[in-house]
């Protein structure tokens, strides 16, 4: 049996906004376990409201490492106002701007996970821009385009040790399954034609790969 939240972790997960099908978050947090052995933080991109941000952090505290989020926190192309998956609660009043940095925080702070997590606020590339050293997890889950797609593969990826795992969301081999594109797959192809990765397993669009080889 792979490793499984507690109870009260998976029930707060699934009450957080968010993105993430309960069952790709329970293959996220297999990996996150298996991950934390290597004694090496953990890292997201994609806090948006911090629902996956849980199951990050509460096996980090398992591991008795630490869980790191990236976000901007102004949201994704397809959260902006006009498209499908926008909230309007997201939305800051005052600036007419998303902000889910305080949904966020709410969140993690209701979980009691907030020790266990440090918040990046900022763009993932000019953040990967000043990150030196090893991370036992990259998860991908940012920006759909292909320019911040391979912007958080070319960032964050280099990160990854030895025997630590690379996992990314929202992996659709056929275009007709998501309409927000295909960036999350072409670097997933990319990822495994780098010859660096091996892919360890696929719940539904998330795969979980496995530094092999050194490169990117
Ligand atoms: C699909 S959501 C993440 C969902 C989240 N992991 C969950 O479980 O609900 C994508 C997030 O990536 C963030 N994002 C998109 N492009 C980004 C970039 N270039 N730098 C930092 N954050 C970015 C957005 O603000 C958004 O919150």
């Amino acid at each position: 049996m792979p490793p499984a939240p507690k109870p009260e972790i998976l029930a707060a997960f699934e009450a957080a906004k968010g993105f993430m099908p309960t069952g790709e978050g329970l293959a996220l947090y297999a990996a996150a376990v298996e991950a934390g052995r290597l004694g090496l933080p953990l890292l997201e991109v994609g806090t948006y409201c911090g629902r996956s941000t849980i199951l990050l952090a509460d096996a980090a505290r398992e591991a008795g490492v630490t869980a790191l989020t990236v976000d901007h926190h102004r949201g994704s192309e397809e959260q902006q106002p006009g498209w499908e998956y926008h909230d309007p609660q997201t939305v800051d009043p005052e600036i007419g701007l998303m902000d889910t940095l305080p949904t966020f925080r709410r969140t993690l702070h209701e979980a009691g996970l907030e020790e266990h997590v440090i918040a990046l606020v900022g763009r993932s590339l000019q953040v990967a821009k000043v990150w030196n050293s090893p991370l036992g997890l990259v998860f991908i889950d940012g920006g759909h385009t292909d320019e911040h797609a391979n912007a958080d593969y070319e960032g964050w990826a280099p990160h990854v040790a030895e025997g630590g795992l690379l996992v990314i969301h929202d992996v659709f081999p056929d275009p007709e399954d998501e309409f927000t594109g295909q960036a999350p797959y072409r670097i997933y192809l990319r990822a495994l034609e780098s010859g660096a990765f091996t892919e360890v397993s696929a719940t539904d669009s998330l795969r979980v790969l496995r530094r092999t080889g050194a490169g990117v």
